[in-house]
């Protein structure tokens, strides 16, 4: 099956942009690049911003892949090594099965925009028929994981049909 547009949900997974402290710069740049499809045919159809929880990550992911109508779900942030960072760990308690291949393209081509690359974890995976992927918290860094995977995520989503 082709699937002709990704129906993408965006989650921002931030205390600072939940508590209204900070802007969600990333969360907006990926709806951005999706709706304008910068690199592949998608639409925007959740977008949400929860804290550095883990039940709050698990519930909306869960929600999201559930409703049998999102193919691809975006995390940014909660990537890295601060305590409070738990969104790879809230991702693989719902995920029936891992992509590793996903978090290795991200990190190896990071590292050659910054060594600091290797302190993302992300935990790609799939849940039934959506797949997840976990992004860095920065609008540029979100946005040069999302490139450096962006090639194979509409086959991807055809495998998951
Ligand atoms: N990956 C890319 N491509 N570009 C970046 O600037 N920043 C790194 C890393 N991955 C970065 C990147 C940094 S500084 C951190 S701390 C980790 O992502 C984790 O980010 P997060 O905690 O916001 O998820």
């Amino acid at each position: 099956v082709e699937v002709p547009c990704i129906k993408v949900a965006i989650l921002t997974v931030s205390d600072r942009c939940h508590a209204k402290k900070a802007e969600d710069k990333s969360g907006s740049k990926l709806r951005q690049l999706i709706s304008e499809n910068i690199f592949f045919p998608g639409q925007v159809v959740h977008q949400d911003c929860v804290p550095d929880e883990v039940n709050a990550i698990k519930e909306k992911l869960l929600a999201w892949a559930d409703s049998k109508e999102v193919d691809l779900i975006l995390t940014t942030g909660g990537t890295g090594f601060s305590p409070r960072d738990v969104t790879p760990e809230a991702t693989r308690e719902i995920l029936d099965r891992e992509a590793p291949g996903l978090n290795i393209a991200m990190v190896t081509s990071s590292l050659e925009i910054t060594p600091l690359a290797m302190l993302s974890r992300p935990s790609c995976g799939i849940r039934g028929g959506t797949l997840i992927v976990n992004l860095p918290g920065s609008s540029k860094a979100a946005t040069e994981c999302l490139r450096f995977v962006a090639g194979a995520l509409p086959h991807a989503v055809d495998l998951l049909q």
